[in-house]
């Protein structure tokens, strides 16, 4: 996905631009580029004629489009803004884009912003044009000559055309945006009409949030680049178009109908968005765990009780005991936090529950019924493949709920239920606290689910309460024990291949392990449930690849054991990751990594930490940025 900003202020907009951009980095790096609208004095084309069809009074001048792009690299912000600080264009409106390349190389031709032929407008692009071969036809037929292989360039000539055609700029979106099929978020600049920026959303695309400040208006694909300026922010809804200048700000639908923007005040700070004496977001945010799991626990357990409550899951107990099936949908680490989910709410609340890819989940024709359970796990709310596997579950009468981090989000309108995971932003490509938030807020759902149905009694739930009270010191520990984790790493660049095992609750441990290191470290990792090492992984065993095994002190241990000694009996390295009360591992394994012992439910929690460390290590050890793994990016609004 790319990261998109606009700006229509008193300021210097090509700084403010970049510095958006900056904070915006993480949704994709591939290249950048900004737009700013030069005003001309003089008598330019007024652009009070026929077409302005907003309440917002028509600008006296018109003005020039600057652009300026670079691409290639993971630096392609920063090679911008020394660009910037050469050429220094001068304007305090401007539109500016950070790019996940989904259509057309890298290259400085494909990098946004688009303009159409005559120059007099620029747009940058969030998500995929499904039509766009059929519009880039037409428009080739109409004598427009294309420059780049994206998608996104067909808007930018769909939009230049009406406005050569003496349409304002918010009619020429509204009347471009009606002919696009697919996802989109845009926002678009007009030479004719420099005081103001247009934006419009389509269906599930990465959103579109617009920031108000005593000077300005703002829009971002994410509201991290709006908390420098300011707090007061509201979301732009899916077939909505929004017009602003530095004063105003106006919404209507597609055909231009009025609407209305709901401003409220985030919660959100500027600060979250700096790495402070971190060199990278990920060490930030692993850093932090202790005082996310806190904050996923806050109003939920009540210690003195020794209770679990989740205000936000609306059900009765007869609603509750209806729920014959659960399903938990996620991609990626959210896929492994819901295999988490899965497992827990099946082993307390007894209700037979599965986890599954969105993306395979959305295309099988499951079947789901009224009395079907199914959550969403999605830290940023605007994951493709999830949101259309929520909509599917919704479409079933499926009760659907969704555990999320990011507000104002896709996947909080869609559900029935939201269930925050309230860790805070997370920056860092590799998702890390909001994992660990997640999964205390899925065992909390299953604790609540047991309750309401029977099957928890007051001392098993003020068992798993007790343990969840003492979960962020032991997280606190667990993040402590970082140097043996960093000199294993160090060992770990030599080799291509690494195997990671686990059982039962620990199998989705073992999944998460595997993803991290091959999304910032690079080194090819698998995750296996250790039971499945006779039927063929064995034949993978040398001294090449060294075995990951999570053999915490529970009922699966001597099982794990035996797993330890196979690899070790056929020529293995085993690291093997287990808890404080065990004293066997340290005789079989050639490293031991010990994490804190806790409740049964909390214990995949705790030995995450270790995995996210090692992964992080060996990333910095073969002297590559966590933060902005290739080919990566943080939030995967396209399929
Ligand atoms: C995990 O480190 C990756 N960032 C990726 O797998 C991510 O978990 C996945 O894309 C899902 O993202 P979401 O939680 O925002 O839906």
């Amino acid at each position: 996905m790319c990261g998109i900003f606009g700006y229509a202020g008193n300021a210097d907009a090509a700084r403010v631009l970049v510095h958006g951009l900056e904070l915006l980095e993480y949704r994709g790096y591939d290249s950048a580029g900004i737009a700013v609208v030069c005003p001309e004095n003089g008598n330019g084309h007024a652009a009070g004629s026929a077409g302005i069809s907003t309440a917002i009074a028509a600008p006296a001048t018109t003005g020039t489009i600057s652009i300026t792009r670079k691409a290639g690299g993971t630096d392609s912000v920063a090679r911008l803004s020394a660009a910037i600080n050469e050429l220094d264009p001068d304007g305090t409106v401007g539109i500016a884009h950070t790019r996940w390349a989904t259509h057309g190389k890298v290259v400085e031709r494909n990098a946004h912003p688009h303009t159409g032929t005559s120059g007099n407008v620029a747009i940058v692009h969030n998500g995929i044009v499904e039509n766009y071969l059929d519009l880039k036809a037409e428009l080739v037929a109409d004598g427009v000559d294309f420059i780049s292989e994206t998608d996104s360039e067909v808007i930018a000539h769909l939009v230049s055309r009406e406005v050569d055609r003496g349409a304002s700029l918010a009619d020429a979106v509204r009347n471009s945006m009606r002919r696009v099929e697919g996802a989109a978020a845009i926002v678009a600049t007009s030479a004719l009409e420099p005081d103001r920026l247009v934006a419009a959303r389509l269906g599930n695309a990465g959103g579109i949030v617009i920031g108000r400040s005593e000077e300005a208006h703002m829009l971002a694909s994410d509201i991290i680049a709006l908390l420098p300026h300011t707090n007061t922010v509201a979301y732009l809804e899916s077939g909505q178009v929004v017009t602003i200048t530095s004063g105003d700000c106006e919404i209507t639908d597609l055909s231009g109908t009025p609407g209305a923007a709901r401003f409220t005040t985030s919660n959100r700070s500027a600060d979250q968005a700096a790495k402070g004496q971190f060199l990278h977001f990920m060490a930030k945010e692993i850093a932090e765990q202790a005082e996310s799991v806190t904050a996923a626990m806050r109003g939920r357990v009540d210690l003195a009780t020794g209770s679990i409550d989740l205000p936000e899951l609306d059900l009765t107990e007869e609603q509750a005991r209806a729920i014959d099936r659960a399903v938990f949908i996620g991609m990626g680490t959210s896929l492994h936090a819901g295999m988490h989910g899965s497992s827990s709410l099946e082993a307390l609340a007894r209700i037979p529950s599965y986890a599954e890819n969105a993306s395979e989940f959305r295309y099988r024709q499951p079947v789901l019924d009224e009395n079907t359970l199914v959550v969403s796990v999605t830290q940023s709310g605007e994951t493709a493949d999830t949101l259309a596997a929520m909509e599917l579950a919704r479409d079933s009468g499926s009760l659907l709920a969704t555990a999320v981090e990011a507000e104002g989000t896709q996947a909080t309108r869609l559900a029935h239920t939201t269930l925050p995971v309230r860790c805070g932003q997370e920056i860092g490509v590799a998702a890390t606290k909001t994992m660990v938030a997640t999964m205390v807020t899925l065992s909390l759902l299953a604790a609540r689910m047991a309750s309401l149905r029977g099957n928890l009694s007051p001392e098993q739930e003020s068992e798993i309460a007790h343990a969840l009270g003492s979960l962020p010191s032991l997280v606190g520990d667990a993040l402590s024990r970082d140097e043996p984790i960093r000199k294993i790493a160090q060992e770990l660049t030599q080799y291509q291949d690494l195997l990671y095992l686990g059982r039962g609750a620990q199998f989705p441990v073992a999944m998460e392990g595997a993803l991290k290191m091959k999304e910032i470290a690079y080194i090819h990792a698998e995750g296996y449930a250790a039971g499945e090492m006779k039927h063929g992984v064995n034949a993978l065993i040398s001294d090449l690849m060294p075995t990951i095994a999570f053999a915490p002190r529970d009922t699966m241990f001597d099982k794990m054991v035996s797993n330890v000694n196979e690899v070790k009996s056929r020529g293995g390295r085993v690291i093997a990751v287990t808890t404080d009360d065990d004293d066997v591992m340290k005789s079989i394994a050639d490293d031991v990594l010990y994490v804190p012992r806790t409740h049964d439910l909390l214990q995949p929690i705790l030995n995450i930490i270790p995995m996210q460390l090692l992964a992080y290590h060996t990333s910095v050890a073969l002297g590559m940025d966590p933060d902005k793994p290739r080919n990566l990016a943080k939030t995967v609004t396209v399929e």
